[in-house]
Parts: C-alpha cells; structure tokens; sequence
C-alpha cells in the first residue's frame, strides 16, 4: 500500500520524516535473493509494483513510529517531490587516524586479470587491483590472525558500478558460513531499509523484470573480510591490515554516495572516534564522495527507538544523492 496524502499528513504532524522517490521506479526483485534464512518479522512482504512504497512504508510508519513516539523527533525533512533540501556538508575530518597507516609491502600481488592471489599483498598494490584479483587476494589474505579462525572470507555483494555503497562492520556467524556480507539478522534489516528507498544488493534483476540501473543498487561491502572470533570488536590492526581492501573496492565501484553503518566503518573512512550519534544528520565525504553516517543495523535490533533517527539518515542520504549533479 502507498503512502496516502492523509497518512503523509500524519506522518508531518507527527515530525517524522518521510521521502519518496520522484519517478517510480521499477520493481525491485528480492533483495538478497537465495538467501535462505531471511524470515523477517518486519519484511514488507514479497515484491511487487508496490514494493518500495509498501517497504517505505513498513519502515516509516511500523516501527520507527513507534519508537518516533518516544524519541524527540527533530523537525521533519522536506518531501523529496518539493525541492531537495541543499544538505549540510562537512570535509573529511582533520581528525587524527583513529586507525593508524597501512603495512609496508610484504609480498607480491597478481597481475591485471589473474585470479592468482597475493598472500599479504602491499597497499600500494592492492590499489592497482581490478576485481578478480581483489577478490582472489581477499580470498587468501593471511595478513592478520582472523584467518586462523575464519571458515572463508566475505568480500562484498552488489553491482561492482551501483551508485550506492554501503560500508558496515565484519562479518558475523551467518557471514561467514555463507561468504556474503548482511546475510544474517542485522542483512535483514539492512535488506528492508534498501528497499524502502528502491534499492537492491541485487546485482541483476530477474529475467521478467526490467533490467536494473545503477542508481537503484547498493554494492556491501565491510571494514573487515572475516569475521572476529565470537563477534568481538575489530581491533586496530585488524582494520589496519584489511583497510586497502575496502579502499580499493570503493574506487572501483565509484558510488555516488556511501552509507556508512556503525562506529567501525566510520573510523575507517572518516578517521575519528566521535560517536554516531554526533556525526549522523550532515554530509560528509570520503575522498570527495558524499558520506552519510548512520548506526548499525545489529544496534538497531537491540535499540528499536533509533531505527526513526536511521530513517531521517537514509532520507538525508536519498536527498543528497538526489541533488547531486548528473554524472
Ligand atoms: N554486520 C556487519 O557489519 N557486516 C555483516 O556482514 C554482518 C553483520
């Protein structure tokens, strides 16, 4: 069901944000299509003409309604129909590295083309890297001590050109067991709140569908490539090791905007320890690429009331991507 007038009415009255794509867009297919241990509670239902205003929807007005209820709302941000707000910006911060520089070469990489991996490759290498190589030097990437633990490492899903890049934390249990980054709880609703702003992981929609363009895919990509031994906080060398990984696969995806999800991917592309929660609600940018920081889907399961401040973020990020000039 698309948002009515009388619904968006409330949805003002009530100084929750709301956005909604100027054109409609085409059906996305399933989000993390195959996956088979997506049951959401708050899945918006099976795809459809109506999926994305149906999913907006869900996230809108379900929960983070509720939870707008018992958080003071700030002021709602402008419909996206009406003229995209001109968002704050903010340079990349002059904050000293919370993570310190990359190792020095210690081995060598393959060629252009080669699927023959680079044990430990050198950053500078690594950032010659096309896609095979950068995957098959991820796969067998002995760098730090989490591959003495990992059952395989989770390099990144999504179309390698989509305008969306979303950067989140590490793996988890379900990550590492499936290889694909967000395929467990925290995917689920990482799935959902794509959809709500007609994105997909999808790298190509299915064969009975309009094919997909760019601005509505996401690439996933996470600050480490395999996961932590019960899930425990990435260390500093940790992150330090695998950084030119995630560097390299966001200049070859060239995203128009990234999302970056919880206090790891943001120390990793804006260099600062502040919290979320001061650095949410205006633009950032990452080597010239606007950057919108937003919480965690894993703290947003454990901390309903937020997901109405993660909506006001993915609005923000649908307006700044929307007022973008034209590639
Ligand atoms: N959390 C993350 O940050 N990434 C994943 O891939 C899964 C959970």
């Amino acid at each position: 069901m698309a948002l009515d007038e009388r619904r968006l009415a409330m949805l003002r009255d009530m100084g929750v944000p709301f956005w909604r794509p100027l054109q409609p867009r085409s059906p996305a297919p399933p989000a993390n299509a195959g996956a088979t241990d997506h049951t959401p509670a708050d899945t918006p239902g099976p795809p459809g003409s109506d999926q994305a205003a149906s999913a907006r929807e869900t996230i809108a007005s379900a929960k983070p309604l509720a939870g707008a209820a018992r958080v003071a709302s700030p002021p709602p941000l402008p419909e996206r129909r009406l003229e995209p707000a001109a968002p704050r910006e903010v340079s990349r911060m002059a904050q000293p590295a919370a993570v310190p520089p990359p190792p020095a070469p210690d081995a060598a990489a393959p060629r252009q083309g080669e699927a023959h991996p680079a044990v430990g490759a050198a950053p500078a290498v690594i950032a010659t890297l096309d896609w095979p190589a950068l995957r098959a030097t991820v796969a067998a990437c002995r760098a730090c001590g989490l591959c003495e633990s990992r059952r395989q490492t989770v390099f990144g899903a999504g179309h390698p050109r989509a305008h969306w890049m979303i950067v989140g934390e590490a793996p988890g249990e379900q990550e590492d067991l499936r290889g694909e980054p967000f395929v467990g709880p925290a995917g689920q609703l990482l799935d959902n709140m794509l959809r709500a702003l007609g994105l997909t992981r999808a790298e190509a929609a299915p064969a009975d569908q309009p094919p997909l363009e760019p601005a509505q895919q996401a690439y996933i990509a996470n600050t480490l490539k395999c996961r932590p031994p019960r899930n425990r906080n990435p260390e500093p060398e940790e992150m330090r090791r695998c950084e030119p990984y995630l560097q390299r696969q966001i200049a070859l995806v060239q995203p128009r905007l990234i999302l970056a999800m919880g206090r790891f991917a943001v120390q990793a592309l804006l260099r600062t320890d502040e919290a979320i929660g001061r650095l949410r609600g205006r633009v950032h940018r990452y080597e010239g690429v606007p950057l919108i920081v937003t919480y965690h889907p894993a703290y947003l399961l454990r901390n309903l009331p937020d997901k109405a401040k993660a909506w006001e973020d993915l609005c923000l990020a649908a307006q700044t991507m929307e007022a973008l000039p034209p590639r």
